[in-house]
Parts: C-alpha cells; structure tokens; sequence
C-alpha cells in the first residue's frame, strides 16, 4: 500500500506527478494556504507532507499526526516550522537551499537599482503624464550605484551571489556574519568581513540576508538605522521581522536614509499602511525566488527530499539530522 502524503498547496504538475509514483496524495490544489484546523485534521492520517513558507507547523498542528514521519518545505527558510516541536514529535525535517541562490540575488539587485535610481516612482510619474520635457534638474536625481559600497547582512550562499555580482559594478564589498566566510570564499567574492557597526556606518547599500529567527528579531531598528548615512538604502530579500518596520517608516519618513527595496515584511502579507505614502521604497510581494524555473527546482527538490525520507534514505536537506539518526539506531536495535 502506498504511504499517504498531503501536498499543502498548489504546485507544478511535474512536481506531483513525481510524487504521485510513489504516494497517494491528499492534494490542497490551491494557492492559499489550508487554515490551521484543517491543515491539522488533514496531517491526521499523513506519513509525509509538503509544506510552503505559509504553513505554520508546531504542536497543535502536529498534536493527532502520529504517523507522520517528515515535513519537507518549499523554501530554504523554515521560521514557519517550528523546529523543536517537530523534532519532538520524531518527524524529520528538510528545506530546499542552493536552488533559489541566484534568483533571490538577481531579486536583491533588481530591487538595488531600482531604489537608488528611483525606478518605481519614475515609471507611475510617466504614466500619470507628468513629464512634460527632459530636464537636467529632473526629480529623479538618484544615487550611483558603481564605485559605491555594498554591504551584506548575512552572507551565506545567497549573499556570495549577491556579492559576486558587484565585481561587474566596481563596488566596494563588505560583510558581517558571526563568524568570518574561509579565505578563499571572501576572495571568491571580493568581499571583506567587518563588525556589525563598521557595516552600518559605511554602506551605501545594505542588503538583508540572514535567516529569521527569534535572535535576530529586529536586529535593524532605530539604533542600527541611526548608524546608517543619509544617502544609503536598505534593501530586504530576507524575511519580515529581521527589520522593525515601525523604525523602518520613521527613517524613511524622516529622510534619516534615502530609501529602502523591501520583499519581505513584518505580518506579510499585511502591510503598515504607512509605507504606501512614502516615495521613497520599492514594495514587492516576497517574489525574491520567484521564477518558473527555481519555484519549479524548489518544487523538485522537496519532493525528492520527501522520497528519500519514507523510503527510508537520509534526505539531502535535512534540517534536524539528529531525529534522523535516532529513527536510524531505533531501526537497528529492531532489527532482528
Ligand atoms: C525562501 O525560500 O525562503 C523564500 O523566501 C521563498 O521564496
């Protein structure tokens, strides 16, 4: 008998076909997520599940799932799993990193040069048919992009491709992580490690790529802003809740920055209505990996990783290998 899997949202056709050879699938064939009471009582009966980044997992929604025995997510980033709980009840984990890194750093410099030559508003003033002639004293005098200073806030994979791109701008590169990228990477993309506050007060571009988690909750706020030049932008490619964007609105009101490119938001997809007046940000709805083919590569490999988990093979993304290798060494001593 095949296992039973739920795939919680719409996805490509040769992503469930790829799963339909191996599990019977309870297909949620829509592209808003289930609501929590249902997303519960369809994990009831399920061996696996496909999740997307809107699927909150965490106790209650694990509480009847006592078969269940992995959730892959469609993302890299997982803060709507809640890891602990999942790794309590026994049920593995994956996430899908590497095949979103270049789309998410083509996003970051779309939303780069859009904010420091103000793109947007230029693109709604023709249409509105204010331009009434080419002026040399134009209202969209922006910022140069080439020669300026580009700094990153979390540089993983992501991050180096954002970085390496900004060789063909003759930018300066700095970073911060907690710990400094191996020699040979930092030489990969150019880029130079400083601490947090050195980072801050030299950009002229700051782009956001860490992960969530409750750590970094707000770790840019008004302090951090404060630190920042007045001709700089911030751009977030990242996830909502990394920047408060109470403090956020406030700078941008406040000119305290030039301008900001934001994807991601705190409470997405509801937005401070503040942010519609400002002409000063880009707003985009978290389309940072969004292209037909990494959403389909995505796609792929959460299914792969969901295939290799109820057959029994260690997954290529698993994010809590502990609970694997536990399942693991309980299969041995069972063994007869
Ligand atoms: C991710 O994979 O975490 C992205 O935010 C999805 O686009």
């Amino acid at each position: 008998m095949k296992q039973k899997v739920l795939v919680c949202r719409s996805l490509f056709p040769a992503a469930i076909e790829r799963l339909a050879e191996y599990f019977e699938i309870d297909y949620h064939d829509r592209d808003v997520p289930l609501v929590p009471a249902d997303l519960a009582a369809r994990l009831a009966d399920k061996d696996g599940a496909i999740t997307l980044l809107s699927d909150r997992i965490d106790s209650q929604s694990l509480a009847g799932a006592t078969k269940l025995k992995a959730l892959c997510n469609v993302a890299v980033g997982y803060n709507n799993l809640d890891l602990a709980a999942i790794s309590r009840a026994g049920v593995i984990a994956t996430n899908t990193p590497g095949v979103l890194d270049e789309t998410t750093a083509d996003t970051a410099w779309a939303l780069l040069l859009a904010s420091a030559r103000r793109i947007v508003s230029a693109d709604k003033w023709v249409r509105a048919r204010q331009w009434q002639g080419w002026q040399f004293h134009d209202p969209w005098l922006g910022n140069d992009v080439h020669h300026a200073t580009l700094g990153i806030l979390g540089m993983g994979r992501i991050g180096q491709a954002v970085a390496r791109r900004a060789a063909g701008f003759s930018m300066r590169v700095i970073y911060h992580n907690r710990n400094p990228l191996p020699v040979a990477d930092e030489q990969a993309c150019n880029a130079a490690w400083v601490d947090k506050k050195t980072l801050l007060s030299e950009v002229d571009f700051l782009v956001l790529l860490l992960p969530y988690s409750p750590d970094n909750h707000h770790c840019i706020g008004r302090d951090e802003l404060a630190l920042m030049k007045p001709q700089a932008c911030l751009i977030n490619v990242a996830r909502g809740g990394i920047v408060d964007d109470d403090a956020l609105i406030e700078a941008l009101q406040k000119r305290k920055i030039a301008g900001a490119a934001l994807d991601v938001f705190e409470n997405e997809p509801v937005l401070d209505p503040r942010f519609f007046a400002l002409d000063n940000v880009v707003l985009t709805p978290h389309i940072g990996s969004s292209t037909r083919a990494t959403r389909l590569a995505m796609a792929m490999l959460a299914a792969d990783n969901l295939i290799d988990a109820l057959h029994g093979r260690r997954p290529p993304n698993l994010l809590n290998p502990e609970v694997w290798d536990a399942r693991q060494s309980i299969t041995k001593e069972s063994a007869p």
